[in-house]
């Protein structure tokens, strides 16, 4: 009996063992069998501030991931975040991606990470800003010395229409912007600078006989609160302000609301602004501000992506080839830039320049023509 009943039980524990058996190799087979698409490539493209500029530049990233069905993944701190910005790399480097875009906040800090994940074999550029004494492979964005140079002509310009340029004279001149360490705003400031001390020298109604008078730079660590603040400030200790340059996207914005504040009559100070976003366009339609120089950073995210892209197809040497001009001697594609106003003007600089600005329309058209939706620029 009791043999019985054992023997019945093991006669259970066998078929339950072998159903088992059965149906996990038939899942692990299955597991084998069954047909997996390849892992999709992922790219990373790294900011520097939460603004509507940088939706720009993702949706860029995200229009180049789509065409190419792989992941590209774009991210930002909220406002100038060097650790953060490192760490987020690091972690990305850690997770083996494909490849890097990075706008370093501080090139010097950057520059470790960036060689840390060339080393590890992951293609690292540079974009918005640059950090060119790493090891990165290019670096594509607005030339931004020549963009600042531009600012300055044009404020120079604008300064002397309204009559503020003359022999004699005194003129004030303050700088707001949200970094002391990229170099996008070094060299937009070193560029504006230069070109309104060329102008005051080769203007002829003027050859040097100006007291020019700098204020700032006003570090604002791209926070659109202390930009007001500062902005606020600088304007109740000089009420006879002659020209704002607003350096980073939401500086021409904070200057503008501030002048409003104080009670300004729009255009009583020469704003000139960086960058056409819906932040930066209502300043120029109300009058506060008077021109911009907007970049075109929706392709510094969908160049970007595709360069690392071809790199990781065709190799980096054969990308960079066919993309930078001039490569390997040159390692920069400028984006370019235009100069905004809300009416096409045009004019000589007293540098010799021909420079014409386009009104918001002709901006529009332009950023149709080469496939950026205005809306996305805040001009609908
Ligand atoms: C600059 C960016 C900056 C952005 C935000 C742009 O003009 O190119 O580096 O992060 O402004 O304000």
């Amino acid at each position: 009996m009791l043999y019985k009943a054992i023997s019945k039980t093991l006669a259970v524990v066998i078929v339950a063992i072998v159903i088992i058996a059965i149906v996990a190799g038939v899942a692990i087979y299955m597991y084998y069998l069954t047909p997996r698409g390849p892992t999709k490539l992922v790219f990373i493209v790294i900011g520097k501030s939460v603004h509507p500029y940088w939706s720009v530049v993702e949706a860029g990233v995200k229009k180049a991931g789509q065409e190419l069905g792989v992941d590209a993944i774009f991210w930002v701190p909220s406002k100038e975040d060097v650790p953060a910005q490192l760490s987020t790399m690091d972690s990305y480097i850690a997770q083996k991606v494909a490849g890097i875009a990075i706008a370093p906040s501080d090139p010097g800090a950057a520059t470790p990470y960036i060689n840390k994940g060339l080393q590890q074999g992951i293609p690292v550029i540079t974009i918005d800003t640059d950090a060119p004494q790493s090891n990165r492979l290019v670096y594509l964005g607005t030339g931004n010395y020549k963009a600042g140079w531009l600012a300055g002509l044009v404020a120079w310009q604008l300064a002397k229409e309204k009559g503020y340029i003359k022999p004699g004279a005194t003129i004030k001149v303050a700088m707001l912007t949200g970094s002391l360490t990229a170099m996008n705003s070094l060299e937009r400031m070193a560029g504006f600078k230069h070109a309104i001390m060329n102008c005051s020298v080769k203007d002829p109604d003027i050859k040097g006989n100006i007291n020019i008078v700098w204020l700032g730079p006003y570090n604002d660590q791209e926070d659109p609160t202390q930009a007001l603040n500062l902005a606020l400030s600088v304007l109740q200790a000089n009420p006879d302000l002659t020209i704002a340059f607003g350096v980073y996207a939401y500086d021409g914005p904070a200057w503008a609301k501030a002048l409003k504040q104080a009670g300004f009559p729009p255009g009583k100070v020469i704003l000139v602004e960086f960058d056409v976003t819906s932040d930066n366009v209502p300043p120029l339609v109300e009058g506060y501000a008077l021109a911009t120089i907007g970049q075109r950073q929706y392709f510094m995210g969908y160049y970007g992506v595709k360069l690392l892209y071809n790199m990781t197809k065709y190799g980096v040497e054969q990308a960079l080839k066919q993309f930078i001009p001039g490569y390997p001697n040159n390692k920069i594609y400028d984006t370019g830039v235009d100069i905004v106003s809300t009416k096409h003007i045009e004019f000589t600089a007293p540098t010799g320049e021909k420079i014409i600005v386009l009104s918001l329309d002709e901006y529009k058209t332009l950023a149709q023509k080469l496939g950026i939706d205005p809306s996305l620029l805040g001009l609908s």
